[in-house]
């Protein structure tokens, strides 16, 4: 019996069919666009992601041959902590507000000053980041009152893609998790940070548990999509959890790191864990038996993307003529620079910075360009740059007491055999590959499985992960490497200041 599941990205849709091993069956993609009407801005219209769902299901199931009938269960995954408005007749009320979105800085600001850290810690593990859910609201709230009046549901991208699905309005903990509503530890919303935030609790959704089913797919989904009336759905979740899950990273004393449009180091932790030195997030994992701390670099494979559009369009073109990718060309490109870049420094905060300074203001840099320095060497920057905020996140990780052997890798960019080991060089730790990496479509789709009775649980499922092998650390390359992160992080403390005084330069 096949099971479909889902990603919801930022650059697109993934459908994903697996069996009931767990086997990948096939998949698709489809893109969908990505608007930034103001400096700082990161906007999607919830009707794009609709479209590329049904591209990429139509897409899947053509390309496999399954048919719908024969599907057991779906699930998805999505993108964190956008802001999806709808209102009372399930329109959607605005542009959602992504996770990369920084306008929300101010209100961040605002529930400190309202709630205080000890408790916003206490109620929800975390602290205000204008990434998360929270302080979009309230940005909308002040900024578009017509539009907040007429709101009457909150959804992240993922319940949104489920409502249009089955009709169903719910959300799942690992997701309701990157809200700064909900409470980690209870695994419900916090009545009393909507209180304090003054949020109606009405406009949030019930949480039903990742593999529980939130509904069927409706006669109109079923016209659009392909797929058979009736089919359950579960509620899936958060695109890091699923990630986790579907490179089996569900226990503590594992570690995955993710290579997407973002970039994240993922820990499973016990259920008591506390998140004290709060520069990274506690959220819940798909399991319910644990959840995560996670460090965050906003533009990861995104800023590689951002190089390779920019700076790179004779690969562009010339891979679309051969039919190959402009990122295999960039990445031979890279590999012509020495490790280090020899001095050239890039940082990675195309669109702000998450961790560990949580600062919305900073933007990307080329440090230390000299005439010897050719895009080769960009290129190579960039990817090392990347890695060591990766590092940075690691190692904040490793100070709140994770122990961990290997780093499981997943994500585009992890396919590169050069990143993978600038990976393992910056973590100065062994990183594992899985052969069939297949990201949060495949953790989605487990979780469609689970719910659906083919595993007992999702640390079962997980467990048949296989790793094709380890990428150990160079002595060589690691002594570099820690040099360079010095300046790295150095870079950014000098720089701070002026990161506030360059954004007044915007406007
Ligand atoms: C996590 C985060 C990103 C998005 C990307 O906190 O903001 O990883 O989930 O899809």
């Amino acid at each position: 019996m096949p099971f479909l599941g889902l990603d919801l990205g930022t650059t697109g849709v993934r459908a994903l069919l697996i069996d009931a091993t767990g086997a990948v069956l096939g998949a698709a993609t489809a893109e969908h666009p990505l608007h930034s009407p103001e400096p700082g801005w990161m906007e999607q219209d919830p009707q794009d992601w609709w479209t590329s769902t049904c591209g990429a299901i139509r897409d899947v199931l053509s390309r496999t041959g399954v048919r719908p009938g024969d599907i057991a269960a779906i699930a998805a995954s999505g993108q964190m902590h956008g802001a999806t408005l709808l209102d009372a007749h399930g329109d959607v009320v605005r542009p959602c507000i992504l996770w990369n979105d920084q306008r929300s800085a101010p209100q961040c600001d605002e529930i400190t000053r309202l709630v205080g850290t000890p408790r916003l810690l206490e109620l929800t593990g975390n602290v205000p980041l204008a990434g998360f859910t929270a302080p979009k609201l309230l940005w909308v709230r002040e900024h578009e009152p017509e539009r907040w009046a007429r709101t009457a549901h909150v959804l992240l991208p993922r319940d949104y893609l489920n409502w249009r699905l089955t009709g169903a309005l719910a959300s799942e903990p690992s997701d309701a998790a990157g809200t700064l509503l909900f409470d980690v530890h209870a695994r419900r919303w916090s009545s009393d940070m909507l209180a304090a935030l003054e949020l109606d609790p009405g406009l949030m959704p019930a949480v039903l548990p990742s593999a529980g089913i939130v509904g069927r797919i409706s006669r109109r989904a079923a016209k659009d999509t392909g797929l058979l009336e009736g089919t359950p759905v579960m509620s899936g979740g958060a695109d890091n959890a699923c990630a986790a899950a579907g490179s089996g990273v569900l226990q503590p004393g594992q570690v995955l790191c993710s290579v997407g449009t973002s970039g994240t180091v993922v820990a499973p932790v016990g259920l008591t864990v506390g998140n004290p030195g709060h520069n990274v997030h506690l959220f819940c994992h798909v399991s319910p038996r644990t959840n995560y701390l996670m460090g965050v670099v906003l533009s990861a494979g995104g800023a590689l993307r951002w190089f390779r559009d920019t700076c790179c369009p004779d690969l562009v073109l010339a891979a679309r003529s051969a039919g190959t990718d402009a990122y295999t060309a960039i990445m031979t490109e890279a590999a012509t620079a020495p490790v280090g870049a020899e001095g050239l420094i890039f940082l990675p905060y195309l669109t702000g910075e998450r961790t560990p300074h949580g600062t919305a203001a900073a933007r990307g840099v080329f440090f230390g360009l000299s005439p010897r320095h050719t895009r080769g060497h960009m290129a190579r920057a960039v990817i090392e740059g990347v890695s060591f905020a990766l590092g940075q996140s690691l190692d904040l990780l490793r100070r709140a007491g994770v122990e961990h052997n290997t780093v499981r890798l997943t994500g585009g960019g992890a396919k590169s055999p050069l990143w993978q080991q600038v990976l393992a060089d910056v973590f100065n730790c062994p990183v594992a590959i899985q052969p069939a990496d297949e990201g949060p479509a495949y953790g989605a789709g487990l979780l469609a499985a689970v719910g659906a009775g083919s595993f007992v649980s999702i640390e079962e499922a997980g467990e048949r992960i296989q790793l094709s092998g380890e990428i150990a650390p160079r002595d060589s390359a690691v002594a570099i490497y820690g040099k360079t992160a010095e300046v790295f992080a150095n870079l950014y403390s000098a720089l701070e200041p002026m990161f506030n005084a360059r954004l007044a330069l915007e406007q």
